[in-house]
C-alpha cells in the first residue's frame, strides 16, 4: 500500500480511469473515483457528481477532501463532441471546457493545499493526441492543448513543493464508448485504425502502464512533461 495516501481518479468507473483504478487496487492503493453514476462493482471509494456542474463539483470536492488525504490526482474525466467550424454551438463549446478544464482547475486546487502541506504529490492531466490539431474537433482540441500550458505552469509553480504535474495523451483507445461509436467492421473504425501508424488501437491498459509510472516514486525527477500514449499517430502525417 502506498505510504503516501490516497489516490483520485475522476472519470473512473469506465474506460481508463477504470483501468487505472483496477491497477492501483491490484497492488495495494487506496482510490477514491469520481463518476456520475453509482457502480456497485467499483473497487474503491467512489463519489458521485457531475464534474461539469460547477455546484455538483464543488460539492463533492468539498466533502471529498475533507474525508480522504489526497496524495495523488489523475485529472482523468473529458468530454468531446464533434461539430466543425461554422457549427460550433455555445452549449456544446461550454460542456467541453467545463468537462475538461473547469473541473480541472477546481479538483485541483482543492488537492493541492495538502499536498504543499505534505511536500509531496503526483499530478496526471489526462489530454489526447488530439490536442496537436482535430479535424472537425477544434474544441477539444483547444481544451485538451491547454492542458498542457496548466501542466507546464502548474509543475513550473509546484516545482520546489515535491509535487510533480505531468500530462499523459492517448491516442484512439478501445474504450466502452469508443466500441459503442465505432463497431467492429464500421468505416469510422477503420479510418480511425488506419490513421495510427501501428496499425490498432490502444487498450486502456497501456495508458493505465503509463500513468502508473508517472504516479510513481520512480518518477520523482519528471515534471511538466506531456507524454503520448498514441501508436505513433502523434508524429504521423496522417490525420484523424
Ligand atoms: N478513449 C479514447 O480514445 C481517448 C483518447 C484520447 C483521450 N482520451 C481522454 O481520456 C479520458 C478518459 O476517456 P475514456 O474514453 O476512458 O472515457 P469513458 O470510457 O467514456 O469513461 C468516462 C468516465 O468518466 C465518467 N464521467 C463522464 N462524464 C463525467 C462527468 N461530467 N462527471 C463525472 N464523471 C464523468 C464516466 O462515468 P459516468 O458516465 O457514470 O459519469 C466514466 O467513469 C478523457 O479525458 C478523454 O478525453 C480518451
Amino acid at each position: 500500500m502506498s505510504r503516501h495516501g490516497y489516490t483520485l481518479v475522476t472519470g473512473a468507473t469506465k474506460g481508463i480511469g477504470r483501468a487505472l483504478v483496477d491497477r492501483l487496487v491490484s497492488k495495494g492503493e487506496q482510490v477514491v473515483g469520481i463518476s456520475r453514476s453509482p457502480d456497485a462493482s467499483f473497487p474503491g471509494v467512489l463519489v458521485t457528481a457531475d464534474l461539469s456542474d460547477c455546484v455538483q463539483r464543488r460539492e463533492a470536492l468539498a466533502q471529498t477532501v475533507a474525508k480522504y488525504p489526497i496524495a495523488r490526482l489523475v485529472n482523468n474525466v473529458g468530454f468531446n463532441q464533434m461539430q466543425a467550424l461554422g457549427e460550433i454551438t455555445p452549449e456544446m463549446y461550454q460542456k467541453v471546457m467545463d468537462t475538461n478544464l473547469a473541473a480541472l482547475v477546481d479538483v485541483t486546487q482543492s488537492v493541492v493545499p495538502l499536498m504543499r502541506e505534505r511536500r509531496y504529490g503526483r499530478i496526471v492531466n489526462i489530454a489526447s493526441r488530439s490536442l496537436l490539431g482535430r479535424k472537425g474537433g477544434s474544441v477539444y482540441s483547444a481544451a485538451k492543448a491547454a492542458m498542457v500550458g496548466f501542466t507546464r505552469s502548474w509543475a513550473l509553480e509546484l516545482a520546489r513543493d515535491g509535487v510533480t504535474v505531468n500530462c499523459v495523451a492517448p491516442g484512439p483507445i478501445t474504450t466502452e464508448m469508443f466500441e459503442r461509436n465505432n463497431p467492429p467492421g464500421s468505416e469510422s473504425r477503420r479510418l480511425l485504425t488506419d490513421a495510427v501508424p501501428m496499425g490498432r488501437m490502444g487498450k486502456p491498459e497501456e495508458v493505465a502502464d503509463l500513468i502508473e509510472y508517472v504516479l510513481s516514486d520512480g518518477a520523482a525527477f519528471i515534471t511538466g512533461q506531456t507524454i503520448f500514449v498514441c501508436g505513433g499517430s502523434s508524429i504521423s502525417q496522417q490525420h484523424f
